[in-house]
Order: C-alpha cells, then structure tokens, then sequence
C-alpha cells in the first residue's frame, strides 16, 4: 500500500484523502462471515459518507444509519433501497420526516416526543404505519465523558422515566419494534462493552416491558473502537461472541448495531506536504499544507491520528509539533516521532482517518482548497474528487 500511496504523492501536489475500498471489501466479508442472523450491522453514514464508500458496503449487503437529509440523499445516490435505511439523530423536523417517510425508510429511531407527534401524524396522513425504534437515555453512576454523551445529559433520545409517561397507544400509525441505546464511542476495551451492554440490555428490556412493547429489535449503536496509538486492536468476533451470549441471557430477538468508525477508519489515509519546518523556543515544529481544515478530529477529542513520513529512511527519529495551515493555535496535529533528516516538501502519512476524517473537518477557515479524494477499487485507482479551491464556494 505504500508503494501506491508514494506513486500517488509524485502525481499530487496538494493535500488527498486516499481510501482503501479492497481493503474495506475483505474486512465487510469477514464481518458478513461471521455474523448471526440475528445480529444485523448497519454503517453509519456520517463517519463517511463518501459515495464509494456506501456503494462498496451496498455490494456486500449492508443497510446505512443516515441522521440528516444529505446522508439520506448521499445513501439513495449509491444505490441503497429503502429496506437498507435507517434513521437516526435528535433533529427531526416534521419536513425531514415527511423527506423520510418519501424515501421509504424502513426503521425511524424516535429522540423525542415532539418526534413522536409528528411522525405519527404524517404516517397517518399517508395512511400508513411507520417502523419506529425509541431511543433510550440512560443515567450512569460513571463520571466518564464520551463524545455520544456517556454519563452527560444530552439530546440524543430519552430518559426512561421520560418514556415511561408516555402512552403509545396514542401513536396508532406507528410500529414500535423496539428500543435504541448508545452513548459511549471508541470502546477497546472488551470488559468495558460487557459492562455498559449488560447494564443497557437489561434496562431496556425492563423499559419495554413496562411500555408494554413486544421488542423484536434492540439497537445498541456503535461505540466499536479503533486504537489510534500502539497497542491492540478489538476484534469483531469476540464482540460477537459476547453479544451472542447477552443475547441468549436476556432472550433478545434481534440485536442491532450501527458501526461507523470500526466499519472505515482502518481503511483511510491523510496525506499532506510539509511547508516549514523550524525551532521555536527550543520546540521542533512543522508546518503542513492541510490541518484541522481536512482532519479536525485531533482538535476536537485531542487525539491526534497516527503520523509517519513516506520515507523508510533508517534515519533516528526525534518529536515534531505538527501544525496545521489555519491561523488558530487549535489547528495542532499532534506531537509525532518522525526521521531527524524530514524536509521541506516531504509528505506526512496520517492513518485512521477512514472515520471521522474530512466530513468532520472545518474546511472553509482561511479559504484552503479542499482535499481530492483517491481510492483505490477492485485494483483500480479512481479519484472521486480532485481538490476544490475557494472561488467555487464563496461568494
Ligand atoms: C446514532 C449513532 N449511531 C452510530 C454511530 C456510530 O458510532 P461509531 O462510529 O462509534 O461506531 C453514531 C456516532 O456518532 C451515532 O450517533
């Protein structure tokens, strides 16, 4: 992969996203091979919604979690049908219900009652009944923090005292198949997942019992982590397998599972050029073409993706600060062990960056050009975008 990777930076001068599709085919089959009828894995589009990307997982029979109009849009461009979408996310307007109700999606997760409401009345006026999942918010004992929330109060669904005042019978144009519940992303470690999953299960299963809700499905989101530093990997077999026991412990009908970072991180890369390179009070310091306005997540969760040069030079290594092009102290890439000899025009090899990478990034800061976007399919390089200056969107 290095060798394409290396050819594709003596052909580009400026800042690609280079995506691995091969790759991501054969880790989509392994996870096919190994799953239960009865576990179903969604993609969650906004960790990327690159249009390869969901046609590559639409080959290999994976339906898309979509959580705004443009995923939505993005989904049924590459070809997935409305019985491989689902939806997700706290702001849905009645338009956007109607949007989805146009679209066929099959399974809505509810965030609120006003949700509730209103997607009961469009369905009614169709004279159709809508699949529904409600979302669950859970109260937990941990101070931990999670970007999906953890212990946090946070839009995302209801308390179960929330959905306990609530009369479903009320809702006659929807079909409750269950219940929905996720709020800690980036897990590794397994023991954590058997904790937080149980924990989840069993309160929800209590929750639909209360409801009076017949739960054929039980969405426990993603959360699945991938290591950005050394060290190892979660496998998805032993993530099975402990859902398979949970599964028969509770007798749960369906499990659910949304994965977004799990399903691509693995499968992108970053490349940019250096600009500058330079000692600032005794601190080594780079400067590159692209930062935060191509890869915010290091900004965001203080966590920077791994970094190496393109070079195999043997050369000792000692630790830059890796800063981006914006004018802002936050558009910082991470403390990174690169070769002494790197240079002025050398490119910085970012790994990971499948999820999370460009579509949460802050592109329009300082006017950059926006990244290409490279894969590499079937054996085939394709560009599925070639970088964007300013003049095409300001105004
Ligand atoms: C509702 C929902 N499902 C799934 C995901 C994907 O999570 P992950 O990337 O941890 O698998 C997210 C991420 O924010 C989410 O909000």
């Amino acid at each position: 992969m290095n060798d394409i990777i290396q050819t594709l930076t003596q052909k580009h001068d400026a800042p690609f996203f280079f995506y691995d599709l091969d790759g991501l085919d054969r880790h989509l089959k392994e996870i096919k091979s190994i799953l239960h009828p009865e576990v179903k894995v969604w993609y969650a589009c906004k960790a990327n919604p690159l249009s390869n990307i969901l046609r590559v997982l639409n080959e290999n029979g994976f339906g898309v979690d979509v959580a705004s109009l443009g995923e939505l849009t993005q989904a049924q461009a590459a070809g997935l049908k409305p019985h491989a979408l689902i939806a997700t996310g706290p702001a849905k307007s009645k338009k956007y219900l109607s949007k989805m109700m146009d679209a066929q999606v099959s399974t809505i997760v509810i965030e609120s009652i006003n949700q509730l409401k209103d997607l009961n009345e469009v369905a009614g006026s169709r004279g159709l009944k809508q699949n529904v999942l409600l979302r669950v918010q859970l109260a937990w004992d941990e101070s931990l923090k999670s970007v999906l929330g953890g212990s946090s109060i946070t839009p995302f669904g209801l308390g179960v005292e929330d959905w306990k005042k609530v009369n479903l019978s009320e809702y006659a144009h929807l079909e409750v198949l269950g219940l929905h519940c996720f709020q800690w992303g980036n897990i590794l470690d397994l023991s954590k997942f058997a904790t937080i999953w149980e924990n989840t299960i069993s309160q929800c299963v209590s929750l639909a019992q209360y409801l009076k809700i017949d739960m054929k499905v039980l969405d426990l989101g993603g959360g699945l982590g991938v290591n950005y530093q050394e060290g190892t990997e979660l496998t998805f077999n032993e993530v099975h397998s402990l859902l398979l026991t949970l599964k028969e412990k509770y007798q749960l009908k369906e499990i659910w599972l949304e994965l977004g970072r799990f399903t691509v991180a693995n499968f992108g890369s970053y490349l940019t050029p250096i600009i500058d390179i330079k000692d600032v009070r005794g601190k080594k310091l780079m400067v590159t073409e692209g930062g935060i306005n191509h890869i915010a997540r290091p900004a965001l969760v203080n966590e920077a993706f791994p970094c190496s040069t393109l070079s195999l030079s043997k050369e000792a290594t000692e630790t830059f600060s890796v800063h981006g092009p914006l004018c802002t102290a936050l558009d910082f890439l991470g403390d990174h062990k690169l070769p002494r000899n790197t240079q002025v025009g050398d490119w910085l090899h970012f790994k990971k960056v499948g999820a999370y990478g460009f579509t949460e990034s802050m592109p329009y800061f300082l006017c950059h050009d926006l990244p290409g976007e490279i894969c590499l399919y079937k054996g085939d390089i394709i560009q599925s975008r070639t970088s964007v200056t300013s003049a095409s969107w300001l105004s």
